[in-house]
């Protein structure tokens, strides 16, 4: 099998890339070593940015977003019961971000990609890259117990954080810089109108809790819990126990509960490679970097990812601007590093932190507040979370 660019991973960065390239005519095949079912079945984040939405329109993947995703204008932060609105839209100049699932966003790429006629294989085992730093690099595979070949011009490694390309690269070849938190996030799924219209990011004495949304009628909730806690000892009505007591009187005393339709721990950390790119292979998305999910960055990271390398391929293939290529790695990092601050800076604000002293306590307290108390510093806060601009490649 031949095709120009090989795609690793069929999540939101795979899936992605694979549609924006196949509309600009380059040819694609994506390997995918679990089911369509599978992939489906993660539940993860549900914030995307003014960027990401516009990518996806630009791949042709929009219509059930613009028709059912939810326009937010701001959300709220909590501080020990007290209420603060950033209004994102007056704070930013009229950006705002949109609330629709990954899970849904994965659906409707995954369906663009079969009307498209794209090959993606899924089930497909043991993948490994060959020759990635020569001129013919190639990738080999097991599909129904059979071995396979697929030669290309480059590969996209969009295999997330636990998969095989970033593991190609010799580890002298790249530097990890990362940071494991002494929490994770405990998720609840359920069919109950969300507490609030807008998302509340709260910080109390009792830990950190998140009341997000999937639509008027599905509402996502997280708790900062332990990392030694087990989703087992969180029956249903611990967690909303716990929750109201993390949330302020007025919104505890609206929260409609009721049972779970997915609840799991996940932990939190910060991570990222230098370079992304080795040869002829270029890691996108989780493959290169992870954020902690307080500043709803993730998919967002992974669409500027791919909206970088996806500009490059289309100029590198209809102008031969092969020198192109080397700036991919630089330009992610940039706007990497910026989303990698705002994810650490959320995370460090809002969480209780076992070990912090009382004095430390107090700063971060101390620079939530004054942030919130000064215009500079929420808009800040805004141009961040609606997302920083994608870098132009010329
Ligand atoms: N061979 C083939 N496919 C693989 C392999 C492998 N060896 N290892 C992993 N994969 C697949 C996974 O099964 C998964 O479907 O690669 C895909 C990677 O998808 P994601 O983990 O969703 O990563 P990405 O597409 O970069 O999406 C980033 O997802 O994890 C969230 O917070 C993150 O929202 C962000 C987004
Ligand atoms: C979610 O809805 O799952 C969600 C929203 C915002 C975040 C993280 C997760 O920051």
């Amino acid at each position: 099998m031949k095709t120009q660019v090989a795609i690793i991973g069929a999540g939101p960065s795979g899936l992605l890339l694979g549609q924006l390239l196949q509309r600009a005519g380059i040819d694609n095949v994506i390997l995918e070593r679990q089911s369509p079912d599978y992939v489906l079945g993660r539940i993860r984040a549900g914030v995307l940015e003014q960027g990401t939405v516009d990518l996806l329109r630009e791949a042709g993947a929009h219509a059930r977003m613009d028709a059912e995703g939810l326009p937010h204008d701001g959300f709220e932060l909590v501080l020990d019961g007290h209420r603060e609105r950033i209004d994102l839209k007056d704070l930013t100049g009229g950006k705002s971000v949109m609330v629709y699932g990954q899970t849904e966003v994965t659906r409707d790429l995954m369906e663009a990609r079969q009307a498209s006629g794209a090959l993606s294989i899924y089930e497909a085992g043991d993948v490994q890259l060959h020759e990635v730093q020569g001129e013919k690099p190639y990738v080999t595979f097991t599909k129904d117990g059979e071995a396979a070949r697929l030669d290309c011009d480059y590969i996209a490694g969009c295999d997330g954080f636990h998969g095989v390309s970033r593991q190609t690269i010799p580890a002298d070849r790249l530097k990890t810089y990362e940071r494991v938190y002494p929490f994770g996030w405990l998720g609840l799924l359920s069919d109950t109108p969300p507490v609030n219209h807008e998302l509340i990011y709260a910080s109390s004495e009792r830990g950190f809790s998140l009341s997000s949304m999937r639509s008027a009628t599905r509402s996502r909730y997280y708790l900062q819990v332990g990392l030694e806690e087990k989703v087992e000892d969180w029956s249903d009505a611990r967690f909303w126990d716990e929750l109201k007591r993390r949330l302020p009187a007025d919104a505890a005393a609206r929260l409609v509960t009721g049972p779970s339709l997915e609840k799991s721990i996940a932990p939190l950390r910060s991570f990222v490679v230098e370079p992304l790119q080795y040869g002829k292979l270029f890691l996108v998305g989780d493959a290169g970097h992870i954020v902690p999910p307080t500043g709803a960055k993730g998919l967002n990271l992974a669409a500027s990812d791919v909206d970088a390398l996806y500009r490059i391929l289309v100029k590198v293939y209809g102008e031969g601007r092969v020198e192109l290529l080397q700036r991919y790695s630089e330009v992610a990092l940039r706007r990497i590093w910026k989303a990698e601050r705002f994810s650490w800076w959320m995370t460090s604000m809002l969480h209780k932190f076992p070990d912090n002293d009382a004095f430390t306590q107090k700063m971060l307290d101390t620079e939530l507040a004054y942030f919130l108390d000064s215009l500079a510093g929420r808009t800040c806060i805004a141009e961040n979370y609606v997302g920083l601009p994608f870098e132009t490649i010329e």
